[in-house]
């Protein structure tokens, strides 16, 4: 194994990983703001706000399965069991005791198990939690506009809770994965990756000559 400098994220991966946080931020700012947390934009623009940022949310969501599926990218996600014992007990110990990672990044495999558990949990329940449930709270508001007359007053209270209860796990899974952000090889290595879309890898060293020509015979 030597180490090389490898691109890990594209261009599109970057611009869509980055402009997500910043929506999902300020959809959180604004949401809680509409919740009655504090007061910062006055509730009527907090919600003109939240439903703009919505749309674009969704619209670059739209383009990032769109992205995922037409790379083939969307395989880095399929959740795996191979090393996840192995992983989970180096975040709970072997990294206070400076040992190595478990699973190495390389450019076919740029997520751990656990990453992979999780951010396909993300994609396949939580995202699609906040954005039914925020879409439903949109047109419920709306009923004789759009003709969504059979959502009824009950059921905005499970609407509401359940787009509450996934704005809370986004933001829980926001605070986990910034300190994840901070375990990789050194403290900055990850978000480096993030913004320049290079990092220093293990790759399976290139074969030799006569590595090559022993493997012929
Ligand atoms: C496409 C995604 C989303 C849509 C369509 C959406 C839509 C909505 C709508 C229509 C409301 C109610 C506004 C009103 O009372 O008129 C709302 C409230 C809210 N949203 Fe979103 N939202 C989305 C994403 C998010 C995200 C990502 C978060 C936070 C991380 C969030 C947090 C909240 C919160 C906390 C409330 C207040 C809920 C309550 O107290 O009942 N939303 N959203």
């Amino acid at each position: 194994m030597s180490k090389k400098r490898v691109r890990i994220y594209t261009g599109f991966e970057r611009f869509w990983h980055w402009t997500q946080a910043v929506l999902v931020l300020f959809l959180a700012f604004t949401g809680f703001e509409i919740h009655g947390s504090y007061t910062f934009f006055g509730f009527r623009e907090a919600v003109r706000y939240h439903n703009i940022a919505a749309y674009l949310l969704i619209v670059l969501v739209v383009f990032a399965i769109f992205w995922h599926f037409t790379t083939g990218e969307w395989r880095q996600y399929v959740p795996t069991r191979e090393k996840l014992r192995a992983q989970l007990e180096y975040y709970l110990f072997g990294i206070f005791r400076n040992a190595p990672h478990p699973a190495k990044k390389t450019t076919l495999s740029k997520l751990n198990p656990l990453q992979r558990l999780t951010y396909f949990g993300l994609k396949v329940v939580l995202f699609p939690l906040v954005v039914t449930s925020g879409l439903l709270y949109m047109f419920y508001r709306y009923p004789s506009r759009y003709g969504v007359e059979a959502i009824n007053i009950e059921s905005l209270e499970w609407i509401a809770l359940a787009h509450t209860l996934g704005a809370f796990l986004l933001m829980a899974f926001l605070i986990v994965h910034l300190y994840m952000t901070t375990t990789g090889e050194t403290v900055f290595s990850n978000l480096r990756a993030m913004i320049t879309g290079y990092e220093e890898v293990e790759e399976p060293a290139a074969p030799t000559p006569s590595t090559a020509e022993a493997k012929q015979t």
